[in-house]
């Protein structure tokens, strides 16, 4: 799960998947990543673990890292939240089969849409959505992939 700061978006994403796969009992390996370094090592912003929190979901324990090359060999699939952050993903790729493994989250709600989960760092009341979005993003993924 990648975004651009690892402190907002991606962070309640692999938070609300982790939540998920451990109530069916799945055996994945779920990680977050920012394509940007400002907040390496830093906690999820106050907002996401709150938000988290209201569901039952509990992201406090995170820190944040930066996307690395590397990630494309480790992981099966890496969703972006945005199109910024997906061009820059896909960018490290070193191969096509690299490359097929990126994809925008919000396609497995909607293909072809490439609809952005919203850069909710400006904006307090944009939480909610995007906690709605990737819940219903994750659900897909399962539906898809479990
Ligand atoms: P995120 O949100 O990409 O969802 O973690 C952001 C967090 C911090 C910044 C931008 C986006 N920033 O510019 O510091």
């Amino acid at each position: 799960m990648v975004c651009l700061g690892n402190i907002c978006r991606s962070p309640l994403a692999e938070g609300i998947m982790q939540h998920k796969i451990d109530q069916r009992g799945l055996n994945w390996t779920i990680d977050s990543a920012g394509t940007g370094s400002w907040h390496v090592g830093e906690r999820p912003d106050p907002r996401s673990i709150a938000i988290a929190q209201k569901y039952g979901v509990d992201i406090s324990h995170q820190r944040a890292r930066q996307f690395q090359g590397k990630d494309l060999q480790a992981f099966d699939l890496v969703f972006a939240m945005d199109s910024s952050n997906y061009n820059n993903i896909r960018r490290l790729a070193t191969n096509p089969t690299e490359e097929d493994k990126v994809s925008m989250i919000m396609n497995m709600v909607q293909p072809g849409y490439n609809e952005s989960v919203p850069d909710p760092y400006y904006d307090d009341q944009g939480f909610e959505r995007v906690y709605q979005m990737l819940d219903r993003a994750c659900d897909a993924i399962l539906d898809r992939y479990a």
